[in-house]
């Protein structure tokens, strides 16, 4: 049963504010999470409590830090954590909104988080384990940025993630030791045309490019210098994020100097699925164009993989809808867009049903938290996005993974061969 457990403020890897829970069990188990944050989030999300005000420009979380201590924290005192569903019913109820709006989902979510490790701890178990048992020994095939644009790089390009992934290596560690080539190899390019301007929000190069264009030419170079076969060894992902320059039908591109209409995005990015080793593409429209994600994926859905970020905001409901409508076909999971466990967990379950893939993915603004890699392996979602190949709070993740995949040993599986762009059942 739950002891006691106390909120507190901590620093994310952007310098801001956010909320850290530890909750201890009447056994003496102790469990600890922290609230990541996104910075081009999806209308949809649950909602991030922050104080506004002058300090940290708005962004300080003394609320939210004050929802654990003051009503979370009395109430759940007693209740099981490994009840995991319960107790998440219990915040959402105390909560009594659609977004989190009154406690915050970063106080939800940290305190959700810290019962899993707390019920993990008490159990002796390791959480992934705790989580997925004995079956939980899939280790997830990771997206790595490269090149980081978009909101994460002052809108220095139009594209916010430019990532590889490595389905042809034979474990997780291979994927991370390949991946470890081309963005060195990316690193060495940018120096050789002399746009080596340090790295963005999320650890991938600078942008320094003229045209959305030119990062990908340059990202397939680096993949060739690397030693590998572009596509067949290692493929690029793109998370377009086009929510942030589109509305209404219209995309407004900032290198380009032009807007396109839902038709004109689909065949730019159709173009660029025909010209580059493109293997994932995620929300290449706006959250508002249902209509053009599901022209996009009849398009080039059972080449790629089309994935719904803002667009499906890790909803079921929101998922079962896209499902309806032929929307995307892979789904991006991040936690805090819904604020408990439960309602990510119920995310996925409706994902698996309707035949979507998942990408259990960390935000912008992170820390050494690393329970979404439990997630991943504990849950088998089979993919991982966590930023770039640089800055600790993505390295934390990778690392933890890898020690992971090290204490499964043979029982370990890859899930490398994972189709891309299946189509939808
Ligand atoms: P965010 O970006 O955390 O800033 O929302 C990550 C993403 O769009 O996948
Ligand atoms: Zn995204």
């Amino acid at each position: 049963a739950i002891a006691s457990m106390r909120g507190r403020r901590v620093w994310d890897s952007r310098g801001r504010p956010t909320v850290e829970a530890e909750m201890v069990l009447a056994g003496g188990a102790m469990g600890r999470a922290i609230a990541p944050a996104g910075a081009s989030t999806g209308s949809g999300e649950a909602l991030d409590l922050r104080d506004g005000g002058a300090a940290f420009g708005g962004y300080d979380v003394t609320r939210a830090v004050a929802a654990v201590n003051e009503v979370l924290a009395p109430a759940l005192r007693g209740m099981d954590a490994a009840d995991q569903t319960g107790l998440d019913a219990r915040l959402i109820a105390l909560d009594g909104t659609p977004d989190k709006s009154r406690l915050g989902a970063n106080a939800l979510l940290s305190v959700s988080m810290a019962a899993a490790h707390a019920a993990a701890a008490a159990a002796g178990q390791p959480l992934y384990r705790h989580l997925g048992g004995e079956a939980a020994t899939l280790m997830p095939l990771p997206q790595i940025q490269i090149f980081g644009g978009g909101a994460h790089a002052g809108r220095r390009v139009d594209v916010q993630d430019f990532l590889v992934m490595c389905p042809a290596a034979g474990s997780f560690a291979e994927a991370l030791d390949w991946t470890a080539e081309v963005y060195r190899a990316a690193g060495a390019l940018m120096k050789q045309a002399g746009g080596l301007q340090g790295v963005a929000d999320e650890g991938g190069w600078w942008p320094a490019f003229s045209a959305n264009e030119q990062a990908l030419e340059m990202l397939v170079r680096a993949i060739e210098q690397a030693g590998f076969a572009p596509g067949r060894q290692v493929a690029i992902a793109l998370d377009i994020a086009a929510s942030e320059f589109g509305r209404g039908g219209r995309y407004k591109l900032g290198l380009e100097g032009r807007t396109l209409d839902t038709g004109g995005m689909i065949d730019l990015l159709t173009g660029w699925i025909d010209a580059y080793p493109i293997a994932s593409i995620e929300d290449p429209l706006a959250e508002d164009d249902a209509e053009g994600f599901a022209a996009f994926t009849r398009a080039v859905g059972d080449r790629v993989q089309v994935v719904g970020d803002d667009f499906l905001v890790t909803d079921a409901a929101r998922l079962r809808a896209a499902a309806a409508a032929g929307a995307a076909n892979t789904v991006l999971i991040k936690p805090n867009q819904r604020g408990t466990l439960s309602e990510t967990r119920a995310a996925w379950d409706a994902a698996r049903e309707l035949g979507y893939a998942g990408i259990v993915s960390a935000r912008s603004g992170e820390t050494e938290d690393v329970t979404i890699v439990d997630l991943a392996i504990g849950w088998g979602v089979g993919q991982l996005k966590v930023g770039s190949f640089a800055r600790s709070e993505r390295m934390a993740k990778w690392n933890a993974a890898l020690r992971i995949e090290e204490a499964l040993g043979a029982r370990s599986r890859f899930a490398g061969g994972t189709r891309l762009g299946r189509s939808r059942r």
